[in-house]
């Protein structure tokens, strides 16, 4: 079977473990590591030393009560950098002058928001005004990733909130109907690579997908889909438009079935599968499915520049008090 790992793969997963260790000790020193320029690390340390502690714990327990929002977490910080930057624009309120990022159908099935709003209020009664929702929607995805059981890594801070949340900007985000050079061209504006993009992707080894989203590849015979499972997909199409199919697997653990998934012809949406059907892609995918050690280490170099994508700094943004309402 496709699943079983071969031995050599477990020496390069050490070596590469090994790799990751040295630059996590990087990071953990207080390197700055692919920042931002004004984005530190130790950002908060003089005024809000407890932030990054008050924000994983918040996670944690959360998660606790309901491993599932982990995926929520780690997909609100990616729809909020994609859009006007990572600057907690996903998280502002529809008004009656302006409908926001949040009420676009694309954000429709985003998760997770309570968590936001409990780790912004605990902050608050410590350091009033000071830790922005950017930073915290960037944390809360880093921890929710570890929680999961994906890889640690740390991030510079110092995003701030912009005043900016409109549904029509919402329309840069990736459609699953997208194939992978198409993928390939929307990452590529943000500079990315596609062995960046194919890492991100692997956040579907968490979470779900709605009949919604993937219902137009069940309509004709689609080649790149195994036959018996369209048979589960249809199946769980029979329970209507919002009726759930885990994108991997293991949907609450954070390893690399979803690229195992693929291989096997068992992508959820078809832009997942075409990753495995893309020339220039399908090499790092049959990469991640063999090393799981690699898919984590470049995950979480991806991550953390995701996290610096048009982010705000000093006076081109604010620092929310509620993080559903400009100030
Ligand atoms: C490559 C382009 C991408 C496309 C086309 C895409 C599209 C989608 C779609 C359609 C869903 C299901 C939404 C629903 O039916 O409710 C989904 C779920 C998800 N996406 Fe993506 N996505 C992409 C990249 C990413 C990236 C880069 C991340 C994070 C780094 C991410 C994280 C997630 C997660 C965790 C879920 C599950 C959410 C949950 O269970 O609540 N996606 N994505």
């Amino acid at each position: 079977m496709l699943f079983m790992r071969s031995s050599p793969m477990v020496i390069a997963d050490v070596l590469i473990s090994g790799l990751l260790l040295m630059e996590m000790t990087i990071v953990g020193l207080g390197f700055r590591f692919g920042g931002a320029d004004g984005l530190r690390m130790d950002y908060y340390l003089m005024t809000c030393p407890f932030a990054e502690q008050i924000v994983k714990t918040t996670v944690n327990s959360a998660l606790q009560e309901d491993p599932t929002l982990a995926a929520g977490l780690i997909r609100m910080h990616f729809h909020d950098c994609f859009i006007e930057g990572c600057d907690g624009s996903v998280l502002i309120n529809s008004t009656k002058d302006n409908t926001a990022e949040r009420d676009s159908p694309a954000n429709l099935s985003l998760r997770g928001y309570e968590i936001i709003d409990d780790a912004k209020e605990e902050i608050e009664q410590q350091c009033p005004g000071v830790v922005s929702c950017a930073d915290i929607v960037a944390m809360a995805a880093r921890d929710a990733v570890f929680w999961a059981g994906g890889p640690v890594y740390d991030i510079p801070k110092g995003r701030k909130d912009g005043r900016r949340s409109r549904i029509e900007d919402t329309i840069n985000l990736p459609a699953p109907t997208l194939n992978a050079s198409q993928l390939i061209d929307m990452f590529g504006k943000r500079g990315f690579t596609a062995q960046e993009m194919v890492a991100l992707s692997g956040a579907h080894t968490l979470g779900v997908a709605r009949c919604s989203s993937f219902k137009q590849r069940l309509n004709d015979a689609d080649p790149s889909m195994d036959a018996s499972f369209a048979k589960t997909l249809s199946r769980t199409c029979s329970g209507g438009d919002n009726a759930e199919q885990p994108l991997d697997p293991t949907r609450t653990t954070f390893d690399n079935a979803y690229y195992w998934a693929l291989q096997a012809k068992a992508g959820v949406l078809f832009s997942d599968q075409s990753l495995f059907t893309g020339p220039r892609t399908s090499g790092v995918v049959n990469g991640y499915a063999m090393n799981q050690a690699m898919f984590f280490f470049d995950f979480q170099r991806a991550m953390i520049k995701m996290g610096n994508l048009d982010v705000k700094e000093g006076s081109k943004g604010e620092v929310r008090s509620n993080c559903h309402r400009v100030n």
